[in-house]
């Protein structure tokens, strides 16, 4: 072994930091504790027998192709899928160029770092934002400004106010990166009005904007909105998607799309990282949505997931403590809600008090670039029972209630007129 090895790591080697989430993740694994921390899809949903037998299909039918190696762009067949099915759901006429397949979205955010990102690029991200997002942009260097969210997604002002200030020192983000429906992790979906707004400065500004949608059609609820690479529609969108939570995430596979010239480098940079996408796995979801089954699943999961929500809602009415500053949004899909605590409750200190009552969630600091956000949380509603989630919403109030019992009983309180 060399003497120190940091002295070898690369710069972007010693950049990448472990998941704050991994490490909590490790604590709500004991089996007594109720976690609403992972953002685990509910196995209950999988379609364990469509898959075995498609499986069993593609080997005797396609056997030779299924387990050769394949292009770097990805399996034509699942791209006609993925043109029909953005069709259908956006609306848009994709040609083959337009699409790379990936080893799932979280590859598709790494390409888009390797290929944009030079040490110390600004890249503007939501305040929140996803975690994999922030590990990914961070990895190769960015320098990472964070613009506030509100219950509208992220706020236009301030970001224009970020893009004129970077213009000032002469300088442009690479890209702007947005979570717009149903965030992962604050549940909040951005408004058709703002999607509009973000293209015209985006245009105005002359920066690429990254859409990362896992999540836009699991709506519940409500009327959907266009997507912003719908929207825009010339090219100055960059959209990362994934089988990982309409289908199941098990065999890692994603897409992205954009501009032919795009999508072509990111297929060469993806051709130093693996190769390809497996065709194995590509020929079963590609024969699964063929066989119309990819919509059933859809349909499915959101039945499923919308009791789950409206348990998880009703719970937190029903336990929750009744105190000022104590709220949490109510989306209208996907798998998440988001808690705001009163400012003076340190989310990082409840967790430790959560855990030990046997219930936990996510620190919502763990998704702001910049450390803010100490008194938030993220709760996820897809992976728990149903008798977990009231159990562990109960638990989570008397954590809640308890520290600030604890916070009175020494004195601690802030006078209020
Ligand atoms: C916003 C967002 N992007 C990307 C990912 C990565 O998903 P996957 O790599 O499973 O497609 C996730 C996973 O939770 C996510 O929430």
């Amino acid at each position: 072994m060399v003497s120190d090895l940091n002295e070898v790591f690369s710069t972007n080697a010693r950049n990448m930091k472990k998941s704050v989430i991994r490490e909590l993740l490790k604590l709500t694994r004991r089996p007594d504790v109720i976690s609403f921390a992972g953002g685990l899809p509910d196995p209950n949903a999988f379609p364990v027998d469509d898959v075995a037998t498609i499986t069993v299909d593609v080997l005797k039918r396609d056997g030779a192709l299924a387990l050769q190696y394949s292009p770097t762009e990805g399996d034509p067949k699942l791209k006609d899928e993925l043109i029909a099915h953005h069709e259908r759901e956006d609306g848009i006429k994709l040609s083959p160029e337009n699409i790379l397949i990936t080893v799932a979205s979280q590859q598709g955010l790494d390409l888009t770092a390797k290929v944009f990102i030079d040490p110390g690029d600004p890249v503007i991200v939501g305040l929140p934002t996803y975690i994999g997002g922030l590990g990914a942009f961070r990895g190769y260097g960015a320098n990472l400004i964070g613009v506030p969210l509100d219950d509208s997604g992220m706020r236009m002002d301030l970001l224009e106010r970020e893009l004129e200030k970077l213009g000032r020192k002469r300088q442009k983000p690479k890209f702007i990166y947005v979570v717009p429906d149903f965030q992962n992790p604050a549940g909040i979906t951005m408004t058709e009005e703002r999607r509009l707004r973000l293209i015209d400065l985006a245009r105005q500004f002359d920066v690429l904007i990254v859409e990362d949608s896992p999540y836009k059609e699991l709506r519940f609820e409500g009327e959907a909105t266009a997507s912003i690479f719908t929207l825009d529609g010339d090219g100055q969108v960059i959209g990362l998607h994934t089988f990982s939570k309409i289908l199941f995430p098990g065999m890692r596979l994603g897409w992205m799309i954009a501009d032919e010239a795009v999508i072509q480098k990111l297929v060469t940079a993806k051709q130093s990282t693996d190769l390809c996408t497996p065709a194995f796995t590509q020929a079963i979801v590609a024969e699964f949505a063929a066989r119309g089954l990819l919509a059933k699943v859809i349909e499915n999961v959101k039945g499923i997931y919308r009791e789950k929500r409206e348990l998880m809602l009703a719970s937190l009415d029903e336990y929750m403590p009744d105190l000022p500053g104590l709220s949490w949004t109510r989306p209208d899909g996907g798998l998440f809600l988001w808690v705001r605590l009163p400012e003076h409750i340190d989310a990082d200190e409840l967790f430790y008090e959560a855990i030990e009552k046997n219930v936990a969630f996510v620190v919502g600091s763990a998704f702001h670039c910049d450390g803010s956000g100490s008194n938030t949380m993220r709760l996820n509603f897809s992976f728990p029972t149903k008798e977990d989630i009231v159990e562990g919403v109960k638990r989570l109030a008397k954590v809640i209630e308890n520290h600030e019992g604890a916070r009175r009983a020494t004195g601690d309180v802030v006078a209020t007129p």
